[in-house]
C-alpha cells in the first residue's frame, strides 16, 4: 500500500501501551534497568482510569493485626472461585509486601494509624487464618488510593527519564512472519501523524473494557484497545466471560461507592429496613467477596425487597459512622454521593446497584508477564516480543472473580515482574529486526477503512446497541436461553458495523474516527465475552448460570480461550488451569466450597 500518510519511525529497546498503574510501573522500570523505553498513551498518564480506583491496594503487611501472605493467597484463590494459576497468585501475594513498602518510598501518601503505619481497612472476601473472620489488610490513601499511586509511579517516570507519547492511539501491532511482535503503529491525534514504534519488547497495559456495558464504573477510555489489537493479530483472549459486577455503584449513574465503605463499617439494606447479607453471608456479611454481595443484592430485587419506585436498587447506609469518620477516610464519597446521587450520607442512604466494573479474563499471560500463544502441545508457549500487564492481561490472578483491591496490587507486582523479565530477555541497545516493508499495511488499511466509513448508522447508536445487548445479555445472572439470543443479538451489531458512518475526515482531534476505532475494539470483547459465557455451563465466580447453577470441576477447571476473526467469527479451546504453586513453601489449595 502507498500510504497516504507521513509516517514516523521511532527505535526503542521496548515499547509500553497504555499509562495507567501498570504502565508506568512497567516504563520507568524499564528506563532504571537502562533500556530505551516509549510509553505510549491516548490519555494524558494521570487521567488512566487507574486514578478512580478507590478503596486501598491489598498486602499482608499486619499494621492492624496479625496477618500473613498465605492467608492473603487462600483468599484470592477462594475469591477466584478457583479458576486462578495458583503459581501466579502465589507470586503476587508474596510480592505485595515488598511492592507496598516500595510504593511506600516512592512517595504514595497512605493514610496513617495513630503510630504512623500504613493506615490498613478491611475489604470483602479479605480473611484472617483461612477465612476464619475479616481482616484489615487494604491499605488506603483515604478513599483515593489509586489517585495518589498514579500520580507517584508519574513522577517516578518522569524522575528516570521515560520517554512518553501522550495523546497517541495505538492501532495494531506488526507481528513478523514468525510471529514475533515487533512494535505497534500509532495515530498522533495532536498532528494527524503516523508513527511507527518499534520495539524489542512490545508491552500491553491498556486497561478493561467496561465501555462495551451500558453502565458500568469505568472511564470512558476503557474501550479494550490492547486486546483488541492482540485478537486482530491471531492470538486468544482469555477467560472473557467472566466480567465483575460491583455491588454498589450508584443508582443511574454507575458512579463507584468503594467497598471500603463497608469496610469502614456500612451496610446494606433491602425495603424491609433488613440487613439481607446476613442470611447469604453469616460470617463475612457486608463483607463477602464481590460476586457473592453483588447476586444477593440482584435477588433482593428479583424477589420484591428493592427500594424505591420501580423497587429496583438497594440502599447503602453510611449514615452511622459519623461526618467526622466520612470526613477523615471516605471524602471522596461523600463528595460523589452528593454529586451523583443527591445524597447527604451523613444523614441518609445512598442508592446503589451493581455495576459493571473489571475484566478478570484478557490477554493470557504467564506470572512473567509474557503473552501466550497457548497450543494443545503447548498450553503455556509464549509469544516472543510481547508482554500484557494489569487489567487487560489475564495472569491469571483473578480467576473467576477478583477481590477488591487485589487490581491496584497487580498493577504495581506486575508493572515491575515485566520490567524484570523484559532485562532478561533483552539488553539495552540490541539490534532491531529491519523494518519490513508492508508491514504496517494492515494496521493502516483498517485505520483508512474506518477513517472513510460512509454508511448511514451512527457510531453512537451502534455502541448503544452493543452495550444494551451486553447489559441485557451477559448481566449478574445468566441462562442458556439469554446468552444464545446474546450471541445472535451482538452477531446483528457486528454486522452494523459495516453501515457506520464517520463524517469527519480529519486527521487532527477528530473524535467520531476515536470513538469508531474505539468501537471497533469494544465490539471485540463483547463478542468473545458471550461467545465465551454462552459455552461455559456451570456457574463459577462472576459467572451464574442458573441452569448449571453450581460449579462443576471435573470438566470445567480450565481457561476459556477465544480466537475472532476479521469477520467476527468466533473460535473457542480451553488451557488447564494452573494446579500448583510456585515454590514448595505453600501447598497447592484444593478447591472446596466457597461459602464466607
Ligand atoms: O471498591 C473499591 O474501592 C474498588 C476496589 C477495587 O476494585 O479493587
Amino acid at each position: 500500500m502507498s500510504s497516504a500518510y507521513e509516517i514516523i519511525d521511532h527505535k526503542y529497546d521496548a515499547v509500553v501501551v497504555g499509562a495507567g498503574g501498570a504502565g508506568l510501573r512497567a516504563t520507568f522500570g524499564m528506563a532504571i534497568a537502562g533500556l530505551k523505553t516509549a510509553c505510549i498513551t491516548k490519555v494524558f498518564p494521570t487521567r488512566s482510569h487507574t486514578v478512580a480506583a478507590q478503596g486501598g491496594i491489598s498486602a499482608a503487611l499486619g499494621n492492624m493485626a496479625e496477618d500473613h501472605w498465605e492467608w492473603h493467597m487462600y483468599d484470592t484463590v477462594k475469591g477466584a472461585d478457583w479458576l486462578g494459576d495458583q503459581d501466579a497468585i502465589e507470586y503476587m501475594c508474596r510480592e505485595a509486601v515488598p511492592a507496598i513498602v516500595e510504593l511506600e518510598h516512592y512517595g504514595v501518601p497512605f493514610s496513617r494509624t495513630e503510630e504512623g503505619k500504613i493506615y490498613q481497612r478491611p475489604f470483602g472476601g479479605h480473611m484472617r487464618n483461612f477465612g476464619e473472620a475479616p481482616v484489615q489488610r487494604a491499605c488506603a490513601a483515604a478513599d483515593r488510593t489509586g489517585h495518589a499511586i498514579l500520580h507517584t509511579l508519574y513522577q517516578q517516570s518522569l524522575r528516570h527519564n521515560a520517554e512518553f507519547f501522550v495523546e497517541y492511539i495505538a492501532l495494531d501491532m506488526i507481528m513478523g512472519e514468525d510471529g514475533t511482535c515487533e512494535g505497534v503503529v500509532a495515530w498522533n491525534m495532536d498532528d494527524g501523524t503516523i508513527h511507527v514504534f518499534r520495539g524489542n519488547m512490545v508491552v500491553m497495559a491498556t486497561g478493561g473494557s467496561g465501555r462495551s456495558y451500558f453502565s458500568c464504573t469505568s472511564a470512558h477510555t476503557c474501550t479494550g484497545d490492547g486486546n483488541a489489537m492482540v485478537a486482530r493479530a491471531g492470538l486468544p483472549l482469555q477467560d472473557q466471560e467472566f466480567i465483575q459486577f460491583h455491588p454498589t455503584g450508584i443508582y443511574g449513574s454507575g458512579c463507584l461507592v468503594t467497598e471500603g465503605a463497608r469496610g469502614e463499617g456500612g451496610y446494606l439494606s433491602n425495603s424491609e429496613g433488613e440487613r439481607f447479607m446476613e442470611r447469604y453471608a453469616p460470617t463475612a456479611k457486608d463483607l463477602a467477596s464481590r460476586d457473592v454481595v453483588s447476586r444477593s443484592m440482584t435477588v433482593e430485587i428479583r424477589e420484591g425487597r428493592g427500594i424505591g419506585a420501580n423497587g429496583d436498587h438497594i440502599h447503602l447506609h453510611l449514615e452511622h459512622l459519623g461526618a467526622e469518620t466520612l470526613g477523615e477516610r471516605l471524602p471522596g464519597i461523600t463528595e460523589s454521593a452528593r454529586i451523583f446521587a443527591g445524597v447527604d450520607c451523613t444523614k441518609e442512604p445512598i442508592p446503589v446497584l451493581p455495576t459493571v466494573h473489571y475484566n478478570m479474563g484478557g490477554i493470557p499471560t504467564n506470572f512473567r508477564t509474557e503473552a501466550l500463544r497457548p497450543t494443545k502441545e503447548n498450553p503455556d508457549a509464549v509469544v516472543p516480543g510481547l508482554m500484557a500487564i494489569g487489567e487487560c492481561a489475564s495472569a491469571s490472578v483473578h480467576g473467576a472473580n477478583r477481590l477488591g483491591t487485589n487490581s491496584l496490587l497487580d498493577l504495581v507486582v506486575f508493572g515491575r515482574a515485566a520490567a524484570i523479565r523484559a532485562r532478561e530477555l533483552i539488553n539495552p541497545g540490541d539490534t532491531l529486526r529491519p523494518f519490513r516493508k508492508g508491514s504496517t499495511d494492515q494496521a493502516l488499511e483498517r485505520f483508512d477503512r474506518i477513517r472513510h466509513a460512509k454508511g448511514g448508522t451512527k457510531t453512537s447508536e451502534v455502541r448503544l446497541e452493543m452495550q444494551r445487548t451486553m447489559q441485557s445479555n451477559a448481566a449478574v445472572f445468566r441462562t442458556s436461553e439469554v446468552l444464545t439470543e446474546g450471541c445472535e443479538k451482538i452477531d446483528a451489531v457486528w454486522k452494523q458495523m459495516d453501515d457506520v458512518s464517520v463524517t469527519d475526515k480529519s486527521l487532527i482531534w477528530n473524535s467520531d474516527l476515536v470513538e469508531t476505532l474505539e468501537l471497533e475494539n469494544l465490539m471485540i470483547s463483547a463478542k468473545t465475552t458471550l461467545y465465551s459465557a454462552e459455552a461455559r455451563h456451570e456457574s463459577r465466580g462472576a459467572h451464574s448460570h442458573e441452569d448449571y447453577s453450581d460449579r462443576d470441576d471435573k470438566e470445567w477447571m480450565k481457561h476459556t480461550l477465544a480466537w475472532i476473526d476479521e469477520k467476527g467469527k468466533v473460535d473457542l479451546d480451553y488451557r488447564p488451569v494452573h494446579e500448583y504453586t510456585l515454590t514448595d513453601e505453600v501447598e497447592y489449595i484444593e478447591p472446596r466450597a466457597r461459602v464466607y
